[in-house]
């Protein structure tokens, strides 16, 4: 990880496909120049939501305008259920009507949705076009814009298609992060978090201390973002396509996916909010199964609940669907192969491993308990 005082970059070393990671404040800004010098002569369709298009698209503009950089806008209803058929065709059809050639680039401005589905649209036009995401939620810079996962919904469930195509450049703009709502704020955290617990002790007790600091936004901030993103790089770089330990990046996710189908993708529940209730089941489980200490799960959900996230199936508004629809959410999703259960599970903080013989009527008999004592 190299920085100087203003910029930090992660980089991907993915041979032809290697790319930088670029943190730090007001890349918006420079975005143009910096573009323009890496890509010369390209056209850029910018890809992003109505929301962050008001909040900070002007800025990317302006800088594109300074520069001379050439561009198009093409924008889609903010939420995850733009991250469906409809707007992906929506999406293709707005690149093609700007008559953007395969040489040019595909830029995703916004959060996560907008980096999956533009992700998505540049991998499929004109059978494959170059990208470069531009992630505005933290969760966006920590998590989906590094790694190459691009796709959609299916009403068959999550993330069910799509394509592996990596970025080209990720500018990941700390100023942006201001006009972040503090609850999205708080999802991504969620993440940050993951990644210490996953197998990085010492990052969660640096999370633990520093997480005032990072939730005011300064240095500690963007040493958090920077080591999220070398955390992740590290597993997308042992295991690109996910078949084998980039599975432990799903700590808290199987749980948390079944919740987030369980309300319906909703406002009820952001995908950061049912990752952090998941990795505190996660935690529970296998202190339940006696792999792990049970005073990890304690320290673990007041972590999360200092930074403002929901870490019991109580805190959930609205009446949580019984446990057998949670089990069929958790048999959907594509984590699970005949009838065994993969589930990430922990030895303890920073000592997460994948079990792929999870026995589901555990799991029910578990989530029956979770619910009584919420
Ligand atoms: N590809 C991957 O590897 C990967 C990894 C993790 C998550 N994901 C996906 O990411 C998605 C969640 O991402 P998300 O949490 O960023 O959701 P999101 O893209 O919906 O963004 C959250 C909300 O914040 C708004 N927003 C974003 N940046 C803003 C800013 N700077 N100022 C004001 N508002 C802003 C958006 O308009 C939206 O309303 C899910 O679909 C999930 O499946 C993908």
């Amino acid at each position: 990880m190299a920085h100087d005082d203003t910029v930090r970059t992660v980089r991907v070393p993915l041979g032809e496909r290697a790319y930088d990671i670029l943190i730090g404040e007001d890349l918006l800004g420079t975005a143009g120049a910096r573009l323009a010098a890496l890509f010369p002569g390209r056209r850029f369709g910018i890809v992003t939501d109505d929301r962050v298009a008001q909040a900070q698209l002007p800025r990317l503009r302006a800088s594109l305008e300074a520069a001379g950089v050439e561009h198009a806008v093409v924008t889609v209803p903010a939420g995850e259920a733009s991250k469906r058929f409809g707007q992906l065709e929506a999406v293709v059809e707005g690149l093609l009507a700007a008559r953007l050639e395969r040489r040019d680039l595909v830029l995703a401005l916004g959060g996560g949705v907008i980096g999956d589905l533009a992700g998505f649209a540049a991998a499929i036009t004109r059978r494959g076009m170059d990208f470069v995401q531009v992630p505005t939620s933290l969760l966006a810079q920590v998590d989906s814009s590094v790694g190459g996962k691009t796709g959609i919904n299916s009403p068959q469930g999550k993330n069910l298609v799509g394509a592996f195509h990596q970025p080209r450049l990720v500018l990941a703009d700390l100023s942006a992060l201001r006009t972040l709502p503090e609850r999205q704020f708080a999802a991504g955290y969620a993440e940050v978090v993951k990644y210490g617990l996953i197998d990085d002790q010492d990052f969660f007790f640096w999370l633990e201390a520093n997480q005032a600091e990072i939730a005011a936004g300064g240095p500690a901030r963007a040493e958090a973002v920077a080591r999220s993103c070398a955390a992740k790089t590290r597993f997308v770089l042992a295991d690109e396509k996910e078949t084998g330990v980039r599975a432990l990046l799903n700590l808290g996710h199987t749980f948390g996916h079944a919740l987030e189908a369980v309300t319906g993708y909703s406002d009820r529940l952001l995908h950061g909010e049912g990752v952090a209730i998941g990795m505190v089941l996660a935690h529970a489980f296998s202190a339940r199964l006696g792999l792990a200490p049970s005073q990890d799960t304690g320290r673990v959900a007041a972590h999360l609940r200092r930074a403002g996230l929901p870490t019991t199936l109580g805190e959930i508004p609205g009446e949580l669907a019984p446990t057998a629809a949670l089990m069929a959410a958790i048999a959907q999703d594509k984590k699970v192969s005949r009838g065994a259960l993969t589930f990430i599970l922990t030895r303890g903080i920073g000592r997460a491993f994948i079990e792929s013989d999870v026995d589901p009527a555990a799991v029910a008999a578990f989530l029956e308990e979770m619910r009584a004592a919420a």
